[in-house]
């Protein structure tokens, strides 16, 4: 791969595009100031043109009329993905979405290298979707048809723990053997690697489709949710009793790619008459107030920051819902945040350990952490238990996946 290729950590909560230059990696501002883009587009009511990345998060807080979506990652390999939806006055599918952020990457990748990038080397998770190897196969199918689409007329796939371990050997300076934990918005993601005379070695790579989003689903469900009603009761609309109230919608507002899709006549008329049927219809009216206002997002933000607040907190830390009713929050303490997250722990031990099993290694010498997720407290815990000889490493969190890609196009 030469000079036209340009490195592409497409992330479900951040990207990154980087070039090789003089044999180092340069990542390109392709958010201005800074080096990676939250994964977020913005359709303005009017039709306005589509905005990513921050500018996307502003319109969405500004309040501006319009469609937000995030998270379009994880819906790859799926129908959704395909499903044409009426997004701000005109149908679009999924593809088309991916498609049109990856035309706006490459245009300012190519506008602030002054070069025409006509190759990708992209990242992928080791699986998209866990034990589904079809389901796995469509979802990179639907990526490439994305980068195609957006005008790459070559388009080459690396592991993101690979291209991590690649960018991290750095860390790993001692030799012996390395396992990269990449814990990100939507997948976990390891290699077993070794440093062997400046090259590396990957020994191993293995994932499960477990990240910061469904740490989020976790922590809105067990906090959030119950405060618009979820584990309630519905009055029977003929006879006597009671009905516990669907879980479906809470489960889908809280999780990032489904919340656009739950703003539809159907499910507000729908919601109205649960309203009248709660036997607690003041908290039901907070759910109708959210689809009504279309709040999903912002509740969705401020549970990710509630996450963030509570991990490693002294104090308790709390989910601001005040835009949903005033003043009304939800305590986060560090235990209710471990309470809800201890089946993720458990599922991570595993992977990591099926990683160093399929590596043929027993002892790990070092553990680089990377990722957004692997700040989560719990990472470095349960890694801990894996590799207890390890000595833990942290590098660039948010950059180790690119600035790898970047050093692969050389190859
Ligand atoms: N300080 C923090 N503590 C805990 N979690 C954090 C922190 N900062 C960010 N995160 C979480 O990290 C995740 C995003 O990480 P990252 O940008 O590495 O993911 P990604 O590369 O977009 O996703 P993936 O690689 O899974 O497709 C989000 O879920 C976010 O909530
Ligand atoms: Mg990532």
């Amino acid at each position: 791969m030469s000079t036209d290729t340009l490195a592409i950590d497409f992330g479900t909560s951040n990207s990154a595009a980087a070039v090789l230059d003089n044999g180092r990696p340069r990542r390109l501002p392709i958010e201005a100031g800074a080096e990676t883009l939250p994964t977020a587009v913005f359709f303005p009511a009017g039709g306005g043109a589509m905005q990513i990345g921050a500018a996307a998060a502003r319109a969405l807080v500004a309040g501006e009329e319009g469609r937000y979506m995030r998270a379009l990652k994880s819906v790859l390999g799926t129908s959704l993905f395909h499903e044409e939806r009426l997004i701000s006055g005109k149908r679009r599918t999924l593809t088309d979405v991916v498609t049109a952020f990856l035309v706006e990457l490459k245009g300012r990748a190519e506008r602030e290298t002054g070069r025409t990038f006509t190759r990708a080397l992209s990242g992928r998770p080791v699986h998209f979707h866990t034990a589904d190897p079809d389901r796995d196969a469509r979802a990179e199918a639907d990526l490439r048809a994305c980068y195609d689409a957006a005008g790459f007329a070559q388009v080459d796939f690396l592991f993101e723990p690979e291209a991590a371990a690649l960018a991290s050997h750095g860390a790993n300076a001692a030799g012996g053997t390395g396992l990269i934990v990449d814990i990100g918005g939507g997948t976990s993601d390891f290699s077993v690697f070794r440093a062997e005379d400046g090259e590396v070695r990957i020994l191993a790579s293995h994932g499960i489709r477990l990240g910061g989003t469904d740490f989020d689903h976790a922590v809105s469900m067990a906090h959030a949710m119950p405060l618009l009603g979820q584990g309630g009761a519905l009055k029977r609309e003929m006879g006597e009793g009671l009905l516990p109230m669907p879980n479906a919608i809470y489960a889908d507002l809280a999780t990032w790619a489904k919340i656009p899709f739950l703003y539809t006549a159907e499910i507000r008329r729908d919601v109205a008459r649960m309203v009248k049927l709660a036997e607690k219809p003041r908290v039901l009216r907070r759910l109708s107030t959210v689809l009504e206002e279309e709040l999903g997002h912002d509740l969705a933000f401020a549970v990710e920051r509630g996450k963030i607040a509570a991990n490693g907190a002294e104090n308790d830390a709390r989910i601001a819902m005040g835009l949903i009713e005033k003043g009304l929050t939800a305590p986060v303490t560090p235990a209710s945040l471990d309470d809800c997250l201890t089946g993720f722990g458990e599922a991570l031990r595993k992977a990591a350990a099926e990683t160093l099993q399929m590596a043929g290694v027993t002892r790990i010498d070092t553990i680089v952490l990377v990722g957004g997720s692997s700040l989560m407290q719990l990472i470095e815990r349960e890694m801990r238990v894996v590799c207890p000889d390890a000595v833990v490493a942290r590098t660039e969190a948010f950059t180790a996946v690119v600035d790898g890609l970047a050093l692969a196009t050389a190859a």
